[in-house]
């Protein structure tokens, strides 16, 4: 907590001092490993959560494992290269090394179970239509100023101690 409250007044004197910086939105796709495509398995009838499960306390919506995937792939489209490449990180025990998309610095204090909990809020509220997508990208305003705009639309608190306070 002591080090957290240094870094805290770090950052409020940083705020006093320094421009807040544009909202990054919508950066171009980052490059990826394999050209995965949420809508392409959109069309296999996954849910959302099947991949991106949440484990408690439900912080992360996480990344699925290799094994998730080789359960349809050990048969399917099994003469594609990038399945080949697929099923090497599997063999050899590796996460597929995604690049993030969507990332809030560490300081920032960020649960996706409480907001899926939020009454009108759907993963499509903060990351867009991902089941259109063949590549993703920031397309939703994940910024301070993007958070605290749906705090006062819908009532929430936008305390710094909110989202900056480590628990
Ligand atoms: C429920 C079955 C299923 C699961 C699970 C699944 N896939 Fe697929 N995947 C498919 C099908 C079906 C296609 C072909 C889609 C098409 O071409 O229309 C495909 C296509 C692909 C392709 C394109 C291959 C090519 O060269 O055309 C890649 C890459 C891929 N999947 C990666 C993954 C990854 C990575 C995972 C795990 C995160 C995964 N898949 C999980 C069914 C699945
Ligand atoms: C077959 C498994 C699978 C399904 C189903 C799936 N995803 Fe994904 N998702 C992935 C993989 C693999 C990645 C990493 C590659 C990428 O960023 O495209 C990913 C990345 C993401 C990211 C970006 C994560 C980051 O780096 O910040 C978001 C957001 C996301 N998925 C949301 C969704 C939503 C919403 C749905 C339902 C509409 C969904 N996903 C369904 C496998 C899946
Ligand atoms: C209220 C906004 C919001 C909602 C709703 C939301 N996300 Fe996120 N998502 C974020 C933020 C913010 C991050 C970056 C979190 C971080 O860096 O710790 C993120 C990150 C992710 C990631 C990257 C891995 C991780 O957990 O950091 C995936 C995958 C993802 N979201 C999928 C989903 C899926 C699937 C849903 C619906 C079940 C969903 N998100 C709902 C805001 C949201
Ligand atoms: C789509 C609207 C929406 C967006 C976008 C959103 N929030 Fe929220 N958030 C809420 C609502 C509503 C609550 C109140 C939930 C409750 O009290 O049950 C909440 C609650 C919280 C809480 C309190 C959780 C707790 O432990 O009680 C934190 C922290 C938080 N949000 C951080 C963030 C951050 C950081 C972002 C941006 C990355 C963000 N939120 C984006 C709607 C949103
Ligand atoms: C609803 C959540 C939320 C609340 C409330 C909030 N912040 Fe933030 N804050 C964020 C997020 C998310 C970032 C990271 C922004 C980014 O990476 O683009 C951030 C970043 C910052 C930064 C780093 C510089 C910057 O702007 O990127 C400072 C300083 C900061 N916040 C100060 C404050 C102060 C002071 C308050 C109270 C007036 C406050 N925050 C309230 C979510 C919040």
């Amino acid at each position: 907590m002591a080090v957290m409250g240094g870094k805290w007044l770090a950052l409020v004197a940083i705020a006093a001092f320094a421009q807040v910086p544009e909202p990054k939105i919508l950066r171009p796709p980052p490059p990826q490993p394999l050209p995965f495509s949420h809508r392409t398995h959109a069309g296999t009838g996954l849910k959302c959560v099947e991949c991106h499960s949440m484990p408690a306390p439900g912080d992360f919506a996480t990344l699925p494992a290799t094994a998730k995937c080789m359960a349809c792939h050990i048969a399917v489209k099994k003469e594609s290269p990038h399945v080949a490449k697929l099923a090497e990180f599997h063999r050899e025990g590796k996460p597929v090394p995604w690049e993030r998309v969507y990332r809030v610095p560490d300081y920032v204090v960020f649960s996706h179970k409480i907001h899926m909990d939020v009454d009108g809020v759907s993963c499509q509220t903060c990351h867009g239509p991902v089941e259109q997508r063949d590549r993703l990208q920031v397309e939703k305003d994940i910024s301070m100023a993007g958070c605290m705009d749906c705090h006062s639309a819908k009532q929430a608190s936008n305390d710094c101690q909110l989202c900056h306070d480590q628990r």
